[in-house]
């Protein structure tokens, strides 16, 4: 069976061979727990750690202090929340969250749990049809005093890059905590200055290149006396998030991270957006009902395209083009029933439009031969 072609880069990326180089040492030669703080193993394990907190604090424009592992942006964004948790007491007059409709679940769930086990209100701002969060609606929504701000930074169905900075001094004038998943911003945008943007910012290894099962959580350091933690246990990363850092991976995470800050990462952008371009400049040349969803193609993350194929259900069309194509489609199967994505319907697309887009994530390293390809098997499919 020839080998799938692989455009579905905004679910997961392959571990960069520099990344994957710069861990393994640290899996069997060097593999020490960085907490055993009686032996040198030990401690040379945890310099590696201080190392990889170091090039994520880089990246981003935060220091060393301000970077706390988890296992990946689902817990990020909880620990988000849910760290605050003792801030709600301190701010009893800061009663509302504001969330951004198309964000992740992971967020959005998280919020709703946090704000229903504490009481709070919770306002889902608006977007535009391209996904673009209402900066009117949002500065009228602040009116009501806020604790908890969150708004991702780049969409992951749709590729809506949001002006962060705009959105964050709207917020923050207000003295409202602003938290954004920046889980798909650094491989379309440069985010050396995010951490000034932000109070708290949210990260995945498996989605920039690096390892799965490691995230980042950066939280401005005037926040870290009144945090919450959400695992108990041993202490560590300062008595925030206990549990042994998994050496290899946070290591890997760093380099990832410090690939972004070195020159080729702005020619590996331009080439993903080259190969992403040309695949959708050709798809409109097929005779087939072809709508795009979310903003221009110049504007969106590099790699993005969703398109609907007017006439089709996405999910029989993907599976259709399998073992071939793998892309995305936005509508999730819960308890047997399709449920259409969130993100589409607050775009205000209608339920068949929705129901027939399909997410295909590109990355720099997609030939033109594989995109076309990947659309030779999308033609018959259309067909
Ligand atoms: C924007 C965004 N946030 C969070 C997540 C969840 O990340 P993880 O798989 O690291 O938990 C994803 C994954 O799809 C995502 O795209």
């Amino acid at each position: 069976m020839p080998k799938p072609l692989y455009i579905d880069h905004q679910a997961t990326t392959p571990v960069e061979k520099a990344v994957l180089e710069a861990m393994s040492p640290f899996w069997s030669e060097n593999f020490g727990n960085p907490h055993s703080n009686g032996h040198v193993v030990g401690w040379q394990s945890n310099a590696e750690i201080e190392k990889a907190k170091q090039k994520v604090s880089r990246f981003i424009g935060a220091s060393a202090g301000e970077i706390f592992f988890t296992s990946g942006a689902t817990e990020s964004n909880n620990l988000a929340a849910f760290s605050l948790s003792g801030l709600v007491r301190l701010s009893p007059n800061r009663k509302q969250i504001l969330l951004s409709p198309i964000d992740h679940k992971c967020i959005l769930n998280a919020g709703l749990f946090w704000a229903d086990k504490f009481k709070l209100e919770v306002k889902f701002l608006k977007v535009d049809s391209e996904g673009y969060i209402d900066l009117d609606y949002l500065s009228e929504s602040l009116k009501t005093p806020s604790l908890f701000c969150s708004i991702g930074y780049v969409n992951n169905e749709v590729g809506t890059i949001q002006d962060i900075k705009a959105i964050s001094e709207i917020v923050r004038a207000t003295g409202c905590l602003f938290h954004s998943d920046a889980a798909q911003a650094p491989k379309t945008i440069e985010c050396d200055e995010l951490a000034h943007f932000t109070d708290l910012l949210s990260f995945s290894g498996h989605k920039i290149g690096g390892p799965q099962g490691i995230g980042i959580l950066y939280i401005n350091a005037n926040l870290q006396d009144s945090l919450t933690p959400l695992l108990h246990g041993g202490g560590q990363q300062n008595g925030f998030r206990s549990g042994t850092l998994p050496l290899a991976l946070c290591v890997g995470a760093g380099r990832a991270c410090e690939l972004f800050t070195e020159p080729e990462a702005l020619e590996k952008r331009q080439m993903t957006a080259k190969v992403r371009d040309y695949f959708y400049q050709r798809l409109l040349t097929l005779p087939s009902d072809i709508s795009l969803n979310g903003p221009p193609t110049l504007e969106r993350h590099v790699g993005n395209l969703n398109i609907s194929f007017g006439g089709f259900d996405a999910s029989e069309l993907l599976m259709s083009l399998q073992p071939h194509v793998c892309a995305s489609t936005g509508s999730a199967c819960t308890s047997g029933e399709i449920e259409v994505s969130h993100v589409l319907s607050a775009l205000g697309l209608s339920g068949d439009r929705s129901g027939s887009a399909i997410r295909f994530s590109f990355s720099h390293d997609i030939k033109i031969d594989e995109a076309n390809q990947a659309l030779q098997y999308l033609s018959d499919c259309l067909s």
